[in-house]
C-alpha cells in the first residue's frame, strides 16, 4: 500500500517535468526516481539553486587528542605530536581551537565549492591515555560535537524549515568512535543505535534500518548518477576481536559484503557509479595487514567484478598520506569458494605503535611492492597508452622519424606489459586513496578531490531531490534487490561487467572519474611562532591563534607526481616511479638496478652545490638528473608525513 502510493507520487513528479536528455549514456540506464528538473531558482533555497562544482571534501581522523585539555605534560611529548601541542614556550592549546578554526576555514573556503563531504571517521580521541580514561558519554559527546559542526557549516544560512543540509555529508564509524576502541559487535548494537541518532541528518531515511543493523549505508550524492558507500570497516578490521572476517555466514563482515555486491549490482543496472569509503583502509603489505584476509579477498574480487561501477576507494585511519592497490592476482578463488577462514597475509603487524619508524617501514614495504610491479615501457611512462597503428603513424608524422624496428619493439613491449597488468587500463588493480588526518601526528590536513562532471552541469542535485522529497526507493528496485540477493546465495562470485560495457571511471577518463587531489595543510608551527610571543605576554597561548590551511600539493599541477587524473593507470605509473626510481624519458628497465651508489654520491654533491650558491650550477645538470631518480619516492615519503619532516629526517626510518 505504502509502496504503491509512493510510486504514484513519483510518477506524478516525473510526469510534471520535462525529461532532460543526459549526455551520460551508460549501457543500461534506468533512473530510480525519474528525471528531476532543477527547480526555478527564485523561490527555492540556497542549496537547491546550487549546481555541481566537481569537487568534494575528504576529511578524516582524530578531532580530539588525549590529555590536551588538562595535562600539560601530555602536550609536550615530543615531535610526534607536532608543534601545535608542543610549541616551545607556549602552553598546551585546546584542540577545540584547532577544530573550531578548521571548520571556520572550511566555512570560508570550501562551503560553497564542494558537492559533498566524505568524513572517514574517528571523531573521538584515542583511547591511549590511561590517566584520562574515556567514558561512553564522552565519546558520544565528541561524536555529537563534530556532527553538529558539520551541520552548522553546511546548512542553510537562513533557517529553512524543511531542509537542513545544503549538501550531503557521509560519515563513517572509526575505531575510536566506539568503546572499547576497536571492539565492535555484530549489529544492531548500542553504537549503531546511538550513531544512527547522532547522524540522523546524514543517513538517508530509507537506509537507517541498514545502518542500525550493520553500521553501513549509502547516499546518492548525485541522484541517479553517483552513490557514496559508507562501509563499516570495523567488521573487516583485523584488530576487532568481536568479529571474525568475511568468509562465514555467521559474520557481520560476510553480510556487509553481500549487501555491497547487491547494491553495486543495482547501481550497475541503473547505470550509476559508486565511491566506496571507510575508516580503516584495506592495507596489505609485508609490514601491515589492516583487514582480515577473507574480507580483503572478497573486497578485491568485488572491485574486480564491479570495475565498471566503482570510481575509487577513500580511507583514513592510518594518518599518513598514501595510496594502495588491490591486486586481483592475489585473489585466492579456491579459499573463497570454500567459505573458510583464511590465514593472515602477514603475521606481524608493525604499524600499531604510531611511531615514525613503523610508518616509515610500512612505506618502504609499499615501495618494495611497487618495485616488483611490471615496469611500464618508456612510452607508457610518458603517458602514451595506445598501441594502435594509426597512432604510430601520427607519431611518426609529428615527431622525428623513429626507426621502424624500434617502433615495433616498443609496441611488442607495450603489448607484453598490458597483458601483465590486465590490459591497457590496468584493470588487474583497484585503488584506495588514504588521506592524512586533521588532528595530526604531523600538520593538520584535509583534501579536496576533483572529479569529472562533464555533461552534468545542470543535473538535479542531492538538494533538489531533498527539496522534491522524491528520493525514495522505487518498488521495482526493491524487488530487484530481493532477486539479486536470492541469486547471490547460489553463486559466490558477482557477475563481471557486460562485455559491451566500456571501462569504468576508475580506469578511463569519463564523467565521475577522479581527477585531482588538492592536499591542504596548516602549518601550525608557523602560526604559533608568529603568535607565540604575544601569547606569552598576555598569558594566554591560544588567543589570536589562527589555523590557516594552505595548499601542500595538487596532483595535476605537481611537477613531481605529474598526474593528469587519478585513474588506476595514472597512479600505476606513479607507483612504479616510486618503486624503481625516476627516470627521464630514456627509461629502461634493464639499467634500473645498478645506480644506487652513484645516486647517493650525486645527491650529496647536489645538495652541497645548492648550498654554496650558483657557481657550480652549470656543472651539475647531469648529476641532477641522477638525483631525480628517487625524486618521486622522496616526495611521496615527505608527503606521507604532510611535509612535517624533511626527507633527511625520515630517511633512516624507511
Ligand atoms: C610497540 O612498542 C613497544 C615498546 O616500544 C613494544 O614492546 C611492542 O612490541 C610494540 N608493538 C608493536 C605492535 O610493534
Ligand atoms: C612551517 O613553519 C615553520 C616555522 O615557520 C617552518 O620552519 C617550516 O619550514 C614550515 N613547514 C612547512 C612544511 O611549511
Ligand atoms: C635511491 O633508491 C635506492 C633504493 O631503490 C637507494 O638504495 C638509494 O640510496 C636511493 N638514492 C638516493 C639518492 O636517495
Ligand atoms: C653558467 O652558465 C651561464 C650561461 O648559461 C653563464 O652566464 C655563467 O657564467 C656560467 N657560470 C659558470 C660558473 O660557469
Ligand atoms: C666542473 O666540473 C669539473 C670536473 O668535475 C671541474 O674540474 C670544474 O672546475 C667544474 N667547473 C665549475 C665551473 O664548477
Amino acid at each position: 500500500m505504502l509502496l504503491s502510493l509512493q510510486r504514484l507520487v513519483i510518477a506524478a513528479v516525473a510526469a510534471a517535468i520535462t525529461v532532460t536528455a543526459s549526455p551520460l549514456v551508460p549501457y543500461e540506464q534506468k533512473p530510480l526516481v525519474g528525471e528531476l528538473q532543477r527547480p526555478e531558482s527564485s523561490d527555492v533555497s540556497e542549496a537547491a539553486s546550487r549546481k555541481l562544482t566537481g569537487k568534494f571534501l575528504h576529511i578524516t581522523d582524530r578531532f580530539y587528542v588525549p590529555g590536551s585539555l588538562t595535562d600539560e605534560e601530555a602536550c609536550h611529548h615530543g615531535r610526534g605530536n607536532a608543534g601545535y601541542l608542543g610549541a616551545p614556550g607556549s602552553e598546551c592549546d585546546s584542540p577545540e581551537l584547532l577544530i573550531d578554526q578548521t571548520f571556520e576555514w572550511i566555512n570560508k573556503n570550501l562551503r560553497d565549492k564542494v558537492d559533498f563531504v566524505i568524513w572517514t571517521g574517528d571523531s573521538a580521541r584515542h583511547d591511549n591515555d590511561e590517566r584520562i580514561p574515556r567514558t561512553e558519554n564522552q565519546i558520544e559527546e565528541f561524536n555529537k560535537a563534530i556532527a553538529d559542526k558539520f551541520i552548522e557549516v553546511f546548512s542553510h544560512r537562513s533557517a529553512h524549515p524543511d531542509e537542513t543540509l545544503i549538501i550531503p555529508i557521509i560519515p563513517n564509524i572509526g575505531n575510536n568512535d566506539i568503546m572499547p576502541h576497536n571492539i565492535f559487535e555484530k549489529g544492531p548494537n548500542r553504537w549503531t543505535e546511538k550513531l544512527s541518532h547522532l547522524w540522523e541528518a546524514f543517513i538517508p531515511e530509507e537506509q537507517r534500518h541498514t545502518f542500525v543493523e550493520g553500521g553501513y549505508f549509502h547516499t546518492e550524492v548525485i541522484p541517479n548518477k553517483l552513490a557514496v558507500f559508507s562501509l563499516n570497516t570495523l567488521y573487516f578490521f583485523d584488530s576487532n576481536q568481536a568479529v571474525d572476517g568475511c568468509a562465514q555466514k555467521s559474520e557481520p563482515g560476510y553480510h556487509q559484503m553481500e549487501w555491497l555486491r547487491v547494491q553495486l549490482q543495482i547501481l550497475r543496472e541503473r547505470g550509476m557509479k559508486a565511491i566506496l569509503m571507510g575508516h580503516v583502509p584495506p592495507a596489505r603489505s609485508a609490514d601491515k595487514q589492516a583487514w582480515d584476509e577473507s574480507c580483503w579477498q572478497k573486497y578485491t574480487l568485488w572491485l574486480k567484478q564491479y570495475r565498471d561501477v566503482v570510481v575509487g576507494g577513500l580511507y583514513g585511519h592510518m594518518n599518513i598520506d598514501h595510496f594502495m592497490f588491490q591486486d586481483s592476482k592475489d585473489v585466492d578463488m579456491d579459499s573463497l569458494m570454500n567459505e573458510e577462514r583464511m590465514a593472515p597475509f602477514v603475521t606481524e603487524n608493525n604499524y600499531e605503535n604510531f611511531t615514525i619508524e613503523s610508518k616509515g617501514s610500512y612505506l618502504s614495504s609499499l615501495r618494495d611492492l611497487w618495485a616488483d610491479l611490471p615496469t611500464p615501457p618508456a612510452s607508457v611512462l610518458e603517458g602514451d597508452w595506445s598501441i594502435s597503428d594509426s597512432d604510430d603513424d601520427l607519431d611518426a608524422a609529428g615527431k622525428k622519424k623513429k626507426k621502424k624496428s624500434d617502433k615495433k619493439k616498443e609496441k611488442e613491449k607495450k603489448k607484453k606489459f598490458f597483458k601483465k597488468i590486465g590490459g591497457k587500463y590496468a584493470e588487474r588493480f583497484s585503488l584506495s586513496l588514504v588521506s592524512p588526518s586533521v588532528v595530526p601526528n604531523y600538520y593538520p590536513s584535509l583534501r579536496v578531490i576533483e572529479y569529472d562532471i562533464t555533461g552534468m552541469e545542470e543535473v538535479p542535485t542531492w538538494a533538489d531531490v531533498q527539496h522534491n522529497k522524491a528520493g525514495k526507493k522505487d518498488g521495482q528496485w526493491v524487488d530487484r534487490e530481493i532477486e539479486i540477493q536470492k541469486k547471490s546465495k547460489k553463486s559466490l562470485i558477482p557477475d563481471p561487467p557486460s562485455k559491451k560495457a566500456p571501462p569504468g571511471p576508475a580506469y578511463s577518463r569519463q564523467p565521475l572519474t577522479l581527477l585531482n587531489i588538492a592536499q591542504y595543510y596548516a602549518n601550525i608551527t608557523k602560526e604559533e611562532k608568529i603568535k607565540g610571543e604575544d601569547a606569552v605576554e598576555d598569558g594566554s597561548s591560544s588567543k589570536g591563534l589562527r589555523v590557516n590551511y594552505e595548499l601542500e600539493y595538487h596532483t595535476q599541477e605537481d611537477d613531481i607526481y605529474q598526474l593528469h587524473d587519478l585513474t588506476v593507470r595514472s597512479i600505476y605509473n606513479l607507483a612504479t616511479r616510486i618503486g624503481v626510481g625516476d627516470t627521464t624519458s630514456s627509461l629502461s628497465t634493464e639499467t634500473e638496478n645498478d645506480h644506487t651508489d652513484v645516486d647517493e654520491i650525486n645527491a650529496n654533491e647536489v645538495e652541497e652545490s645548492s648550498k654554496t650558491g650558483n657557481n657550480k650550477k652549470n656543472n651539475t645538470t647531469k648529476k641532477k638528473k641522477n638525483y631525480k631518480k628517487n625524486k618521486t619516492w622522496k616526495a611521496f615519503a615527505e608527503r606521507a608525513f604532510v611535509g612535517y619532516l624533511a626527507y633527511e629526517e625520515i630517511e633512516d626510518k624507511l
